[in-house]
């Protein structure tokens, strides 16, 4: 499974590429906010650090609107991956940018069935967002395992990008079911090497070496 980082945060990023852990980058228009910085310039400046897909997500609500972003927001790196909401508009500028040979990531996803558009769209990632559907007391990994049912059922290549993720459980459960991908804020993502068993073992290891007396 890959990871991809869901900050605007440079810093974050740069540690996290250079711990070999990233795979991508999601952004949001509230990550870009929280950056303060411009939009364009902080994306650049991401898809100079990492390699992989680095959403960017359209802001106009229209085909049109949508289509004219996503021209500029291509200018920037060759992995930016142009991020459109799931509506009818963002589906149709789904079909015409895959068609043109631009990765597009669907966000908003909150049911299986918007899934399944998004995949007849040719979308490259779908991205249900399962902690904002635990906010609301439903399980948003059982959305991820319908998805990877109805995307395997018809052998759709459309990446699952788990998303909203909150904790380690969260990845743990949706790498369990297969999801492809799964984007996590640093924290999350950083938090995945932690186990009170490892820190306990390296203390007793450490000091029992210390009684040996020796060096390396
Ligand atoms: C995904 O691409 C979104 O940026 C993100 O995962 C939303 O997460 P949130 O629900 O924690 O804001």
């Amino acid at each position: 499974m890959k990871f991809f980082a869901d900050t605007a945060d440079v810093k974050d990023i740069t540690e996290l590429n250079d711990l070999g852990l990233l795979d991508g980058v999601t952004t949001n228009p509230s990550l870009i906010a929280r950056s303060g910085r411009n939009f364009k310039d902080v994306i650049a400046e991401i898809c100079s650090i990492v390699e992989g897909p680095v959403s960017a997500e359209v802001v106009s609500l229209d085909y049109e609107g949508m289509m004219r972003e996503a021209r500029g927001l291509r200018q920037i790196a060759s992995n930016v991956t142009v991020k459109v909401p799931l509506t009818l508009d963002g589906l149709k500028a789904c079909k015409a940018l895959a068609s043109d040979g631009c990765m597009v990531n669907v966000t908003l996803c909150f049911s299986a069935i918007q899934a399944l558009l998004a995949a007849k769209a040719g979308a490259t990632f779908i991205s249900p967002f399962i902690g904002r559907l635990d906010d609301i007391h439903l399980d948003g990994t059982d959305l991820i395992a319908e998805i990877r049912q109805i995307y395997d059922n018809y052998a759709f290549d459309t990446e699952i990008l788990a998303a909203s993720v909150r904790t380690a459980l969260h990845v743990k459960q949706v790498a369990l079911i297969g999801a492809d991908v799964a984007t996590c804020p640093p924290a999350v993502i950083k938090s995945l090497v932690k186990h009170p068993l490892t820190d306990k073992g390296i203390e007793q290891f450490l000091a029992d070496w210390k009684n040996t007396g020796q060096t390396l």
